[in-house]
């Protein structure tokens, strides 16, 4: 998915990235090592991947521990690409982000961003653009309220990020798609049959607590995929003044 989203935002040799939502690192390396990237910034909230990520790249890349949308506010890094893997659906908000990464791009008319990002399966946004309150949204389609709201909260997700199809990018006119690609068959299956399987092999080894751990989250992201109430898209933004 990580060369996906480096394809689909266009990363050369020697482009500069910044990487939202980096986890552990192995995307760092991977824009450094398969593009060629002259520089690779990762930020991530979670402090211990953030150690993580620092000990995987052993100092060839800047890893800052800050919420993805306070780095763009705050930092005076100027990069040509801004990239997301599995992470933007976490950001408060996509919208409130999107905003911000034109400050970051060395030229924001040819610079772009590039993810591979959560998004709902229908639009549930109110007709002006607007965030409905929860009454508002059960009014208008009670199961996916309630299937969303509780796939908001259980994996951290800000119910904005939900209620928009990717088609749609809530609704910002100064940007446009490119490269979008829906992905969500090659996502949720194989990952959560993938994560089955590494749970039996955890059962046979007794480690109860990784069983249970990996058998839960196989279970949700399972559920998740048979509701059909999301769409995992690979896509590049590029910016309009
Ligand atoms: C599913 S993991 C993906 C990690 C990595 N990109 C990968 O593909 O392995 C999502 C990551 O987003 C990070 N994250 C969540 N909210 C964030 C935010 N507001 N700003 C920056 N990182 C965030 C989490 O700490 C987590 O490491």
């Amino acid at each position: 998915m990580a060369l996906a989203v480096g394809d689909a935002a266009g990363i050369q040799r020697g482009s500069s990235v910044l990487d939202i939502g980096c986890g552990m690192g192995d995307s760092l390396l991977l824009w450094k090592r398969q593009y060629g990237c002259r520089e690779v910034i990762g930020v991530n909230i979670t402090e211990s991947e953030c150690t993580a990520a620092r000990q995987l790249v052993d100092g060839s890349c800047k890893v800052a521990h800050e919420d993805g949308i306070e780095y763009l506010k705050y930092t005076s890094d100027k990069v040509d690409v801004v990239v997301s893997v599995d992470a933007l659906y976490h950001v408060d908000t996509r919208r409130a982000f999107l905003q911000q990464v034109p400050i970051v791009l060395v030229d924001s008319s040819s610079g772009c961003f590039g993810a591979v990002d959560m998004f709902g399966s229908q639009d549930l946004m109110d007709i002006n653009g607007d965030v409905p309150g929860f009454w508002a949204l059960f009014r208008k389609s009670p199961t996916s309220c309630i299937l969303l709201h509780f796939l908001s909260l259980s994996a951290g997700i800000p119910i904005e990020n939900l209620l928009y199809r990717s088609n749609q990018l809530a609704n910002l006119k100064s940007v446009s798609f490119m490269n979008r690609q829906v992905v969500t068959e090659k996502v949720f299956l194989p990952f959560s049959s993938y994560m089955f399987k590494q749970a039996a092999v955890e059962w046979k080894a007794r480690k109860f607590y990784k069983f249970l751990y990996l058998s839960g989250a196989a279970s949700f992201m399972h559920f998740v995929s048979i509701t059909g109430l999301v769409e995992v898209v690979v896509y590049a933004v590029k910016f309009h003044n």
